[in-house]
């Protein structure tokens, strides 16, 4: 599985890159303006500085227009910006068409607000490069994100799909661990979980006793 960090902070990606586990980057209108970025300049700058930094991995960049031609004109600029932009695009009739107007010229997409396993079909017979189903955000209304993750998985085996499954809305460990099992192809979450997935107390009880034994091995041969 592969790991994308889900956000529009740029020392948080050279953090994640500096880790060597950076295969991507997902960012959303709501990151942009969280660090403080507006204006379509300025905008199209920042994704410029994501793509330099992630270098092979792929960065998705979302559309703001609703309508076909909005979305093809703003994903066409995007797209020009970098080599690994990624056109994100939602999941309404306008998204489908323009998916597959990108899909004819080979540009990639991320199909974004997936709620369903019937959203997912469409995006993938459209010729989405990713699906982003949204996790937590199922999950915030007492649904079962895992399970729609799951779904998705067993239906793009069946009918051979080559769009991968980009588990998104990710916001803990457990939820990445789950969402491999459940057949997640990446998973996009905040760098915060990825570090959560290296906790254990037995690690840390098991480093501070090998410490303490060298350290009294080494005081006693000195002695
Ligand atoms: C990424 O593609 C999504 O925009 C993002 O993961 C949404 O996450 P959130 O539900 O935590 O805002």
């Amino acid at each position: 599985m592969r790991y994308f960090i889900d956000t529009a902070n740029i020392d948080q990606i050279k953090e994640a890159k500096e880790l060597g586990i950076l295969d991507g980057v997902t960012t959303n209108p709501t990151l942009m303006a969280k660090e403080g970025i507006t204006g379509l300049d300025n905008i199209l700058r920042h994704y410029k500085k994501i793509c330099d930094i992630v270098g092979d991995g792929d960065v998705s960049a979302e559309v703001i227009s609703t309508s076909f031609a909005g979305m093809i004109n703003e994903g066409q600029r995007l797209a020009d910006l970098a080599p690994n932009i990624v056109v994100k695009v939602p999941i309404i009739r306008e998204g489908i068409k323009a998916i597959s107007w990108f899909t004819e010229r080979e540009i990639k997409t991320n199909c974004t607000l997936v709620f369903s396993p019937g959203q997912a079909m469409l995006a993938a017979r459209a010729g989405a490069s990713y699906i982003s189903p949204f996790v937590g955000r199922v999950d915030d209304i007492t649904w079962d994100g895992i399970a729609l993750i799951k779904e998705i998985s067993e239906i793009f085996n069946n009918i051979f799909a080559e769009t991968e499954i980009l588990a998104a809305s990710i916001r803990s460990p457990l939820h990445i661990v789950q969402a491999a099992k459940a057949g997640a192809d990446i998973v996009t979450c905040p760098l915060s979980a990825i570090y959560g997935m290296l906790n254990h107390p037995l690690t840390d009880s098991g480093l501070k006793k090998f410490i303490e034994d060298f350290e009294k091995a080494s005081a006693s041969a000195k002695s």
